[in-house]
């Protein structure tokens, strides 16, 4: 295959706050021939996630920081266009983390680059529902969240990628299902499309009493996502016994020193009965993707659980596109349509 140009989008400094074009840069290199065992995967879909923001910060978390002049990390799915391994046939779709790129040479032995079948599901969405995601909601409703049919479980970012399948799985479990929301459409998709009994715009003059309201007999489990003025309503409302796994909180993500933020831990910690609540990983649970994966194509392959998905077009767009995540932009699974096959 003649000397292919590939266009990366790499982090070229460190934002203060929230994240602008300045602090990204568009490049372009050569790819280099494949050696043995290696696989040329174009990307056709990059997906943007909440996580990205801390590998943009230099400070210590669960991975490393993107270094400055690096290509911004993320998962992709795509198809082989050239392979010098027995394990990979051009045409192939996968998933990998090729970043912010059209081009990502991966190496067979790479455990983060997988065959999908787009025959089952959409390629999208196993960077969504059926992926990563999906399988955050998976787990951490299943195995963080412990729910006993009938309790009332709590799902903030009700109407994005992880939310919205925490809270369908809940009712698939016999559970009470509250969404919060931002804004009256994404509340009535979520009750109306998704089937959640009820959701509460956070975003109203009334939320806190709202939340009451939709949650008469209290709350049993609170899936965290969002943290700030969310997290200060919900706290109020916890059952004895009570149970808050923290997926994240997106609100603080783009403060300038997080260190000073009013985290979920000290709203929960402050509490007099505080619920159980830990940070929990995706990756915590990485033994039994395969469970998560069959379950989630199942269930998205014969229409019980429905997903959304906002699809920005082009590369280059990324940095603006990812802001989406913390305006509310986004709805549902946020990914980039990088390029057709
Ligand atoms: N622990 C893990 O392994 C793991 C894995 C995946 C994701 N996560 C976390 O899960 C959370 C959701 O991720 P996602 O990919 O599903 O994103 P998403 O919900 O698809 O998109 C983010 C949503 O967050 C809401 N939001 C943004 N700023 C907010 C604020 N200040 N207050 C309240 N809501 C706000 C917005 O929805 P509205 O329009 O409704 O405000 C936005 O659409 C994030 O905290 C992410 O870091 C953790």
């Amino acid at each position: 295959m003649s000397e292919l140009s590939n266009k990366s989008i790499v982090l070229a400094s460190r934002p203060v706050g929230e994240p602008t074009a300045k602090d990204f840069r568009l490049e372009t290199s050569s790819v280099a021939p494949l050696k043995d065992g290696e696989v040329l995967i174009k990307t056709l879909y990059l997906s943007l996630d909440p996580y990205m923001r801390g590998r943009m910060s230099a400070a210590k978390s669960y991975a490393d920081p993107v270094a400055i002049g690096d290509v911004m990390v993320a998962e992709t799915a795509g198809i082989v266009v050239d392979s010098r391994s027995d394990n990979y046939v051009v045409g192939d779709y996968v998933c990998c983390r090729a970043g912010w790129q059209e081009y990502f040479v991966s190496h067979h032995k790479d455990p983060m680059t997988y065959k999908v079948d787009p025959g089952k599901v959409p390629l999208s969405t196993y960077l969504g529902v059926c992926g990563m995601p999906g399988r955050t909601a998976y787990f951490g409703l299943i195995r963080e969240g412990k729910p006993v049919a009938g309790e009332t479980l709590v799902v903030s970012a009700a109407s994005g990628a992880v939310g919205s399948v925490v809270g369908q799985i809940g009712k698939k479990l016999g559970l009470y299902v509250v969404g919060i929301a931002g804004g009256e459409k994404k509340c009535a998709y979520v009750k109306d499309e998704l089937g959640f009994d009820e959701c509460v715009d956070y975003k109203s003059d009334n939320f806190g009493s709202a939340l009451k309201t939709a949650c008469p007999n209290g709350i049993d489990i609170y899936f965290e996502s969002v943290g700030g003025a969310v997290t200060e309503a919900v706290a109020k409302q916890f059952n004895s016994g009570a149970r808050a796994p923290i997926c994240g909180y997106i609100a603080s993500y783009n403060a300038t020193d997080i260190t000073k933020e009013r985290t979920p831990f000290h709203i929960f910690g402050e509490l007099k009965n505080p619920p159980e609540h830990k940070f929990f990983l995706v990756f915590d649970h990485y033994p039994d993707f395969a469970e998560a994966n069959s379950a989630l194509t199942k269930w998205v392959a014969s229409g019980e659980i429905k997903y959304q998905e906002t699809v920005g077009e082009g590369l280059e767009m990324a940095p603006e596109y990812f802001s989406w995540l913390f305006s509310g932009k986004n709805f549902g699974k946020l990914v980039v349509k990088v390029a057709d096959e």
